[in-house]
């Protein structure tokens, strides 16, 4: 039903959302280090939904018959010079698989593979979201600058991203 080029171009495509989540998990580590609690938290969430969004990929291969492969996924960085470059990086990685979802796309249209189309359809939509709101996010710690990385957090709180407490043993 999907060609062996689809189906190794959305194999690949498992590597780099787990890359992603991998990425936001070394990030919001970041983040806990300098003690900025609710970006971390932000973070951790964002990284359980790129794992989702593996998943995704993983069943869609499933339900068309397809056989699954995850290879290795690379390193991610883990150590930033500030918050900002920090958020920076995780619009740069949301911009890049951005390309990644187009390009996925485009290849479907070529192939007349409606079907990947239409499941790649959701991940289109997820894109622009994504990349809404890190810049949002982006824009607010510029906006706050270094000295005031705190009011960051307040917003974040209000916005439902609570430090969680660590359960107790
Ligand atoms: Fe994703
Ligand atoms: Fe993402």
């Amino acid at each position: 039903m999907i060609s062996n080029k689809m189906t190794g171009a959305l194999n690949e495509q498992i590597v780099h959302e787990l890359h992603s989540s991998n990425a936001y998990i070394a990030l919001a580590g970041y983040f806990d280090s300098l003690g900025l609690k609710a970006l971390a938290r932000r973070f951790f969430i964002q990284s359980d939904e790129e794992r989702d969004h593996a998943m995704k990929f993983v069943n869609y291969l499933m339900d068309v018959g397809q056989q699954v492969q995850v290879a290795a996924i690379p390193d991610t960085k883990s150590v930033f010079a500030s918050v900002e470059e920090g958020v920076a990086a995780a619009l740069e990685q949301e911009e890049r698989v951005t390309a990644q979802i187009n390009d996925l796309m485009a290849l479907a249209h070529d192939e007349k593979d409606y079907a990947t189309a239409s499941f790649l359809q959701w991940f289109i939509d997820e894109q622009v979201e994504e990349i809404a709101t890190v810049s949002e996010l982006l824009q607010l710690v510029r906006l706050a600058g270094p000295d005031r990385v705190l009011m960051v957090e307040e917003r974040l709180m209000r916005m439902g991203f609570e430090p969680v407490q660590k359960p107790t043993e």
